[in-house]
């Protein structure tokens, strides 16, 4: 493997895409960090006096972890929980997986679920019911990423970064066919197949 490959390069200095792959730019890095600034406010306040358990839903979603939890002025824990859907990897069947689960026990506690995108809402739905019977105190949800229109599940989101068109997307986090999480924007993707 040549490490000059261009097409291997995600950040070229011409500040043009990586590769062919990567279309325009949805939302910047100053978008991102404005909005999960205020979102970390938002938190912050409504969260006044507790102590919060941020989980966040493996892999997609460990970025914007990372940069919230510090945008929040309050003690919070954060565990980490890995799922997959059953079927066809593109589009969510809402039968789900777990194939990490929580370390922390929830009962009492408030947990705010941290996602990537929600796009049918089915994933969503499944985690939610499934935290709620382990006894926790409330259930939230903080996303980054909604997809307009798309949702199947009449989920109740707390916390919204930003909503997105139909575009399939990449950056910050999200992946296609396991690349391009590690843009510090998100782009729309311009391959086809991304599973
Ligand atoms: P849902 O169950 O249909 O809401 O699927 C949500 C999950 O699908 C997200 O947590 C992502 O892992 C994945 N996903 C949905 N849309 C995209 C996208 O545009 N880019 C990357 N991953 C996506
Ligand atoms: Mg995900």
């Amino acid at each position: 493997m040549s490490t000059d490959d261009p097409d291997l390069v995600l950040r070229p200095p011409s500040g043009k895409a990586p590769t062919e792959l990567v279309g325009r730019t949805l939302v910047t890095e100053e978008e991102i960090r404005r909005r999960v600034r205020e979102l970390g406010e938002q938190i912050t306040r409504d969260y006044a006096g507790e102590r919060p358990l941020l989980v966040a839903v493996l892999r997609g979603a460990y970025m914007f972890l990372a940069d919230l939890s510090r945008e929040i002025d309050l003690m919070v824990e954060v565990d980490f929980m890995a799922v997959s859907s059953y079927g066809n990897a593109t589009a969510s069947s809402g039968v789900v997986r777990i194939l990490k689960d929580l370390d922390e026990d929830l009962e009492g506690r408030h947990v705010i679920v941290v996602e990537d995108i929600i796009d049918s809402g089915l994933t969503l739905a499944y985690l939610r019911r499934n935290l709620k019977n382990r006894a926790a105190a409330s259930v939230e949800v903080c996303a980054l990423l909604v997809r307009e229109g798309r949702q199947k599940v009449d989920e109740d989101l707390k916390y919204v970064g930003f909503e997105l068109p139909p575009d399939f997307v990449v950056g910050y986090g999200l992946d296609a066919s396991g690349i391009f999480r590690n843009l510090p924007y998100i782009a729309e993707y311009t391959g086809s197949g991304h599973d």
